[in-house]
């Protein structure tokens, strides 16, 4: 059960002092959603922010924000992501010790969960949780910083999640993150990907988001 084509970009390239200007851009431009990188400077070198901003953001907009929780011993915090008003949550696997109970908390907590998956982590370790999630991102790079190369070698990846859905019938979003452009993009949904995580693309296009949103949008296959 494919689901359409969603275009999500990272707010991480912004000018962090007009962080709202951008997200009201986005929505305008057409954004299906706005991609919140959260970074704790453990699970990842960087550092990024945290509930009090997102919440300030929230009123701005209203296309729902999804949290991409780059941070170790998740559970704690989550909590102040659904109440700062994230739609969606996403944990990395890597960070849970008891995934299974990660994800069952978001939903209790009346968010959409979502488990994010390194290139180097394999599907095995959500084959069993498949069913608690409503999203998975597969990263195409290394998670910690914006700007990096995509990793075509993640492709293989993308097609046996895709067939994994699609043979469970489930209506999951299939999402990839990392070095998604107008080079790259048309791969990525090639090999299954439905949603699709924008910074640099985005924000670098000199004729603007509009442009870059649409253009991501029409390679992507809708
Ligand atoms: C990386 C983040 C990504 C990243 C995307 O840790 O999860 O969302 O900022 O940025 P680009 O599109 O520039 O690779
Ligand atoms: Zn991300």
């Amino acid at each position: 059960m494919a689901r359409s084509v969603a275009i999500a970009p990272s707010i991480l390239p912004a000018d962090f002092s007009r962080l709202g200007e951008a997200c009201i851009e986005l929505e305008k431009a057409g954004a299906d959603r706005i991609h919140l990188d959260v970074m704790d400077g453990v699970f990842v070198p960087n550092l990024t922010f945290g509930p009090p901003i997102i919440k300030s953001l929230r009123p701005h907009v209203s296309i729902p924000f999804e949290a991409h929780l780059m941070v170790v011993e998740p559970d704690k915090l989550l909590p102040d992501y659904v109440n700062a008003g994230c739609e969606t949550v996403m944990v990395q696997v890597e960070a849970c010790t008891h995934l299974h109970r990660t994800l069952a908390l978001i939903a209790d907590l009346g968010a959409r969960p979502g488990a994010v998956l390194n290139p180097a982590t394999p599907l095995s370790t959500i084959e069993h949780v498949l069913d608690l999630c409503d999203i998975v991102l597969l990263m195409t790079v290394n998670p910690g910083f914006g700007g990096q190369k995509y990793l075509p070698s993640v492709e293989p990846k993308i097609a046996e999640l895709r067939a994994m859905i699609d043979e469970r019938g489930l209506d999951i979003d299939l999402e990839v993150d990392g070095g998604i452009g107008a080079g790259t993009i048309e791969a990525a949904a090639s090999a299954g990907a439905n949603a699709f995580v924008a910074g640099s693309a985005v924000f670098n296009d000199e004729a603007g988001f509009d442009h870059a949103i649409e253009n991501l949008r029409t390679l992507a296959g809708n």
